[in-house]
């Protein structure tokens, strides 16, 4: 089942450049999408298109079946949880724990198991430390860490991580990453991810590629990176590991013929260095 379907949308901030142009897309139940593209192609307004905080120029958006319109606002709101690229435009309290308990107020959650939930989410972050401390003191990854607690404490069926992990250093970013995966396969929530990050792309279910606000590619990994020369002309990257198989490709080197990694890749240096 599709938990957001989206037809034809269009979106412009002033009426005069399209920003999104007749995208449409559709994301399954319980899946974990990334959306990758390069800076401006409208991977973040396309976010806030689906969270509901912007309004549509045109086309449809549909999440849990239901059309997002003004009268469904506040149910599909509720659905969706956004961890933005910014942290410091969602900070409302004044300290760490009182961020993490907002959202948690609207949920009438009761107020002795506030505490808990709290201190729970800010661990899986490793911000346990932290919770007396004003948000704006914070360092950037500190703060994109309280942001991703927030939102898990809301516990929303669908999260959307708009390079949540753009301010950590590699340790957290693994850290988050790791989340991010183990929230996909112990739950049945939906992740969309939007990343720069191309190998977190290739370990996704399924990838949409955002050019010039129109989606250029999409399908699974394997069919998103099958054709490195499709992406480079858009100036896109591909995994690590699809460069390699590439070469050996090309250089018809086959791997059964070496006993370690180090003697394909020491084979494959002197051959790029011959040419
Ligand atoms: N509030 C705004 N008002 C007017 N134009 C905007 C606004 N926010 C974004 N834009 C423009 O919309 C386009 C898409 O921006 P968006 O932030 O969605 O891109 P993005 O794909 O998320 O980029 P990045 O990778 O840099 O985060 C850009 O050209 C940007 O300048
Ligand atoms: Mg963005």
């Amino acid at each position: 089942m599709n938990i957001i379907e989206i037809k034809n949308l269009k979106f412009t901030y002033d009426n005069k450049e399209v920003i999104l142009d007749d995208v449409s897309l559709e994301i399954k139940k319980g899946s974990y999408t990334t959306i990758i593209g390069h800076n401006g192609s409208g991977k973040s307004t396309l976010a806030r298109l689906i969270a509901g905080l912007l309004d549509k120029s045109g086309g449809d958006i549909w999440v849990n079946g239901l059309l997002l319109k003004e009268e469904n606002l506040k149910h599909i709101r509720k659905e969706i949880g956004i961890v933005f690229q910014n942290p410091d435009n969602q900070f409302i309290g004044s300290s760490v724990k009182d961020d993490i308990a907002f959202g948690l107020e609207n949920k009438c959650i009761n107020p002795k198991e506030m505490d808990d939930i709290i201190f729970k989410y800010a661990s899986r972050v490793g911000m346990e430390n932290f919770l007396d401390k004003e948000p704006h003191l914070l360092s950037g990854g500190q703060k994109q860490r309280v942001a991703i607690a927030s939102v898990l404490a809301i516990n929303p069926s669908i999260i959307i991580f708009d390079e949540a992990t753009s301010m950590l250093d590699p340790k957290g970013k693994k850290e988050i990453k790791d989340l991010i995966k183990n929230l996909h396969k112990d739950s049945d929530k939906t992740i969309i991810s939007i990343t720069h990050d191309i190998e977190e792309a290739y370990h996704s279910d399924y990838i949409y590629v955002l050019n010039k606000g129109k989606i250029f590619k999409k399908g699974k990994p394997n069919e998103i990176f099958n054709n490195s020369k499709e992406l480079n002309n858009i100036k896109l990257d591909v995994p690590f590991n699809v460069k390699i198989k590439e070469e050996l490709e090309k250089n018809k080197i086959k791997i059964e013929s070496y006993n370690s990694v180090e003697e394909i890749v020491e084979n494959l240096c002197r051959l790029k260095l011959k040419n």
